[in-house]
């Protein structure tokens, strides 16, 4: 019951002799890889994490959870980019489809929201309202502490919390996931006494979800934390050990390059289940900033099947032939309905009688697939057996390995994000920040 990759459906666009190329070209970026001989080495923490963690903190992590689930009716998670994508993503992949809206006997836990996303007051506000006179907690989530969009919003929420409780009680429920000794959140939390939790070193954002970035907030929502290491743990034993045959995350890393050779410079990650939505989220952060540089890399896009099958489907089938797809197969559904039979066939659907929704789904999942390889579009399939937290943990850390040995064979630093700075620069000195006075001048000219 593993999470497995397949390039059966794409064997007509790729030759016996590109795999044996690239397999070697492959093998040497993993032994750079495992060997932490490449650059970036100073950040691949991530590789070990399943197996060597911060047990003390891990319970923690539970105990912070419970609190949070007993006391509070909604949490907030504060965070961006890698301090943000990964909890969503498990949250949104395990649990129930309307997590935040459905009855509370369904749920058990609190309702989870996550802000400092974005710079939308209108979203900050429209929370605030959400969250009424009801009881809550913050987990401000921010490796380097200085953040601004989440950096605000934590502004914004302390304020409204120390209004309601008071200083003293507002930061028993306030939780810092941050650097362990630097930044202006370890300082704040060490200054106001909230329980702080540590983003390793040598673990950047888009790699962090194993950490406590990711866990306390999946922990809250009820998922089996314990359930995830295994599932990534088992996940890493594969990728670490197994010959290239066998090497899912190897293969996956291998197939994409040969792909990017032949001119197929854009991967849309394809999923027919709404809950995988936000794992396409964390790909696109993963695979974006971790190789789109130096003028290089795979365009990472996405699409929620059989939604955009009706938008996008037909730029897929049809439009520029600079396309492949990697296709997240979900194997079994969580839930079965079965279609009923109508009297009168008005609807035409009576001969899908007794038949399930899923087998509908799977069948235009098939279908999609062969006819986008028709249309010249490279399937590869990723099989994930059942939704449940071994497989997201075996899921999760098989894209992070495949991740960095395709980094590797594109001859870019994996673990670097010097682009994401040049925004910032720009916003710091439209905003007037001390330091910035020279390139605000030159900013406004253009303007
Ligand atoms: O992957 C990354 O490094 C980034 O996406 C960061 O996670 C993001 O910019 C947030 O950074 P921080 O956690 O320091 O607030």
């Amino acid at each position: 019951n593993k999470v497995t990759f397949d390039y059966s459906k794409a064997s007509q666009f790729i030759s016996g002799h590109e795999v044996e190329l690239m397999k070697k070209l492959t093998l040497d970026a993993k032994e750079v890889l495992v060997s932490k001989t490449g650059a970036g080495n100073d950040f691949l923490g991530w590789i070990d994490l399943p197996v060597d963690y911060d047990k003390e903190e891990f319970s923690r992590i539970k105990k912070a959870a419970a609190k949070i689930q007993s006391d509070s009716e909604v949490l907030l998670v504060i965070g961006i980019g890698g301090s943000y994508l990964g909890a969503r993503a498990a949250i949104e992949f395990l649990r129930h489809s309307f997590y935040n809206s459905v009855d509370k006997s369904v749920r058990k836990t609190p309702e989870i929201y996550f802000v400092g996303n974005s710079l939308s007051s209108t979203y900050i506000k429209h929370l605030i309202e959400v969250i009424g006179d009801r009881d809550f907690s913050i987990n401000m989530i921010s490796k380097s502490g200085t953040t601004t969009e989440p950096a605000i919003a934590f502004r914004v929420f302390k304020e409204m919390m120390e209004n309601k409780y008071g200083k003293k009680e507002a930061a028993g429920r306030i939780y810092a996931t941050t650097d362990k000794a630097r930044g202006s959140l370890k300082n704040l939390a060490t200054e106001e006494g909230y329980e702080s939790f540590v983003v390793p070193d040598d673990v950047g954002g888009r790699f962090s979800v194993l950490t406590a970035v990711g866990l306390l907030p999946i922990a809250v929502s009820g998922a089996d934390i314990d359930r995830l290491m295994e599932g990534a743990a088992s996940g890493r034993k594969r990728a670490m050990e197994a010959s290239f045959e066998d090497n899912d995350a190897l293969k996956y890393a291998a197939l994409r390059n040969i792909l990017l050779r032949k001119g197929k410079t854009i991967e849309v990650l394809a999923n027919y289940e709404p809950g995988v939505h936000y794992v396409s989220e964390w790909w696109k952060q993963l695979y974006g900033e971790s190789e789109g540089k130096d003028q290089k890399g795979i365009f990472p896009a996405s699409v929620d099947l059989t939604a955009d099958l009706h938008s996008m489907g037909q730029f897929i089938q049809d439009g520029a032939r600079t396309l492949f797809e990697t296709v997240i197969d979900i194997e079994t559904s969580r839930e079965e309905i079965i279609l009923g039979t109508e009297a009168v066939d008005l609807d035409g659907l009576n001969y899908l009688a007794g038949k399930t929704v899923d087998f509908v789904n799977k069948s235009a999942m098939n279908g999609t697939i062969l006819a986008h390889t028709d249309g010249n579009v490279p399937n590869l399939i990723i099989h994930v057996p059942e939704v449940n937290e071994f497989n997201l943990g075996e899921l999760l850390y098989f894209f992070e390995f495949a991740c960095g040995v395709s980094g590797y064979l594109l001859g870019v630093n994996p673990f670097d994000q010097p682009g994401v700075e040049s925004y910032k620069k720009n916003m710091f000195a439209l905003l007037g920040k001390p330091g910035y006075e020279a390139q605000r001048e030159e900013l406004l000219k253009r303007l």
